[in-house]
């Protein structure tokens, strides 16, 4: 990782402008010992979230969208959606722009207050991106996350499970994680509960590596959400009406 940047408001900030190019080929290096792709990932997030929310229409924001991978997807599984992506990486918000996913807009992000407007979208999606917020930001982020999401409004925080040693081996391996502070679920839901936000639910994913032998037991991860042994897992929380 690059020379620490800060925000106006003095927040650290990871440079990802660094591997915003060559992301998706590091990404699927560290990925090696899982079976699956960068893409498998991005997609089953995607569908973790299609699986709880209702496809009539909405708006959505992808914070931390880096290079906008899961826009395709999302446009995919949620074709009546908007999708917006923000990053705090300008390189990455380029690369994102330039992949011209239909209807999809990316804007750069300063790290303190998002380019959005109050109160604008149903859902906010973060990926892989609070592990790489210095801690003392979290609950900063939080609000800002509360503020553009409508009353009623959705957050969902996929993070990697620490709990979990193949998820702690691809992180280390991985060389724009060399900044992850990994998040265990626990702080999490206390972090959420802290910054306001109700129905607060966790739910683990990636018990099985993406091999052959293993495909037919993918279908069995919905029934062990509760294990507290997945690769990942996600936090949903609402903000209250
Ligand atoms: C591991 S990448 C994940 C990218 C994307 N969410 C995905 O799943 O493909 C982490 C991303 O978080 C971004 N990021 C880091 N700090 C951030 C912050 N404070 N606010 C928004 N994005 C941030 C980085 O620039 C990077 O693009």
């Amino acid at each position: 990782m690059g020379a620490q940047k800060r925000t106006a408001t003095g927040k650290t900030l990871g440079d990802f402008d660094e591997y915003a190019k060559d992301y998706r080929r590091v990404h699927n290096e560290s990925l090696a010992i899982t079976g699956a792709d960068s893409d498998f990932f991005s997609e089953q997030k995607v569908r973790v979230v299609r699986g709880i929310e209702a496809d009539k229409d909405g708006s959505l924001l992808d914070l931390g969208c880096g290079d906008g991978n899961s826009a395709r997807f999302f446009r995919q599984h949620f074709p009546y959606w908007k999708y917006a992506g923000v990053d705090t990486s300008d390189l990455s918000i380029e690369i994102a722009k330039a992949r011209a996913v239909d209807g999809a807009e990316f804007v750069h992000y300063d790290g303190d207050r998002i380019p959005h407007a109050d109160k604008l979208f149903d859902v906010v999606f973060a990926a892989c991106v609070f592990h790489h917020i210095d801690p003392s930001a979290h609950i900063d982020v939080l609000g800002e996350i509360r503020r553009v999401l409508q009353p009623g409004g959705r957050f969902y925080l996929f993070e990697h499970n620490p709990l979990n040693p193949l998820t702690r081996r691809a992180v280390s391996t991985c060389p724009f994680d060399e900044d992850a502070v990994l998040l265990r679920a626990g702080y999490t839901r206390k972090m959420l509960r802290t910054s306001g936000f109700q129905e607060i639910e966790i739910g683990y994913t990636v018990f099985f590596p993406n091999y052959r032998i293993f495909r037919g037991l993918h279908a069995l991860e919905p029934f062990l959400k509760w294990l507290p042994a997945g690769g990942q897992y996600y936090a949903r929380a609402v903000v209250s009406e």
